[in-house]
């Protein structure tokens, strides 16, 4: 079997080695741009880990894999746009960097791309795999699309929250799973356990990013610190405090989600005071453990011997203790 960093390093040559065409540039530039950008390259060693598990072939997964961390990063082109998010990954957003009209049509384009790649499986799994991944994009996008609607809603509650992390996030990486235990041949019955192991995995990953929104340290983390509160996004941490604050604090909270003038830093940091005194942090990241004791038991139910799944369980492991 693979080590995680054989896994890495594969796909990180391929993305590289990967050309685009040269003209318009307006097109491909900001393709090139975001995908040299890195990232943890999360989604793809996942589709690699899963396939490997089942002893197929790696090398078939690679293609099939870059095309799902393509559509990921498609699909944060977008997301930068509608978070008006300046930084990713430590640089200039592309719709900062160009314009928005440029961002827009880029992710246009790596969607396109993504399917291209995602059709390189064999003939036989060729239609379940297009499936899957067809489910799993109509299911970000419903996500994001929530996640929208919330940021003008005071009515969201913590089940209406995990639903929607669980669409925006947590799908694409049971998908990731279950697309790589399609191309190693899975009985089908392993293939869905991977996918819950991949969809709790996805809404703990989603808590921590949460988390890191907030408490991330900002020469680390890659985004805007904040971000999250300037946006009055309905994150864990603040349907939490909504659900809980009392008084001074319910009162002083309802303020900063109400005005349109304050001072950003000055936003930032007093509702970050009032998390830390409702404690909602560690509520978040108790949550955050007990979907990843959920998604460690689905794979427990893969009933293959347990080092075989050591890869997978300590990227699990890995990625809850980020820090971007
Ligand atoms: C960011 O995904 C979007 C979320 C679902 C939170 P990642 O945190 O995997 O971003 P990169 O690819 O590593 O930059
Ligand atoms: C994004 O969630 C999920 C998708 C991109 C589909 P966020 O908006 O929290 O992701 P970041 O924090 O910008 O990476
Ligand atoms: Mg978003
Ligand atoms: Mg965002
Ligand atoms: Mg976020």
């Amino acid at each position: 079997m693979y080590s995680i960093d054989q896994l890495q390093d594969l796909i990180n040559k391929q993305i590289a080695e990967k050309q685009y065409p040269d003209t318009p540039s307006e097109l491909y530039e900001p393709i090139q741009y975001i995908m040299s950008l890195g990232g943890k390259r999360m989604r793809p060693a996942l589709v690699l880990m899963a396939c490997d598990l089942f002893g197929g072939s790696v090398m078939k997964a690679l293609d099939p894999a870059v095309g799902i961390e393509i559509f990921h990063n498609f699909t944060l082109v977008h997301d930068d746009i509608m978070d008006k998010a300046p930084l990713r990954r430590g640089k200039q957003t592309v719709h900062v960097k160009w314009n928005e009209n440029v961002a827009i049509l880029a992710g246009d384009v790596m969607l396109v791309e993504a399917y291209k790649l995602l059709t390189r499986v064999d003939d036989n799994i060729l239609r379940s795999a297009l499936d899957v991944f067809s489910t799993t994009a109509a299911g970000v996008c419903e996500g994001q699309q929530i996640d929208m609607n919330f940021e003008l809603s005071n009515g969201v509650d913590i089940s209406g929250y995990l639903e929607m992390i669980r669409l925006k996030t947590a799908v694409l990486l049971g998908g990731s799973l279950k697309i790589g235990a399609l191309i190693g041949n899975a009985p089908e019955e392993y293939a869905d356990y991977l996918y819950k192991f991949g969809e709790n995995l996805g809404i703990a990953f989603q808590l921590q990013d949460d988390i890191l929104d907030v408490y991330g340290d900002p020469e680390k983390f890659g985004k805007q610190v904040g971000g999250d509160i300037l946006s009055n996004k309905k994150t864990f941490l603040l349907v939490k405090a909504l659900e809980i604050a009392e008084g001074i604090d319910k009162e002083e909270l309802n303020y900063w989600l109400s005005s349109e003038s304050a001072e950003a830093e000055t936003k930032v940091q007093s509702v970050t005071q009032i998390y830390n005194r409702l404690g909602v942090r560690q509520l978040a990241e108790h949550q955050m453990s007990q979907f990843a004791e959920k998604a460690l038991s689905a794979l427990a139910k893969i009933d293959i011997p347990s080092e075989r799944k050591d890869t997978l369980r300590s990227f699990a492991e890995r990625l809850l203790i980020r820090e971007n």
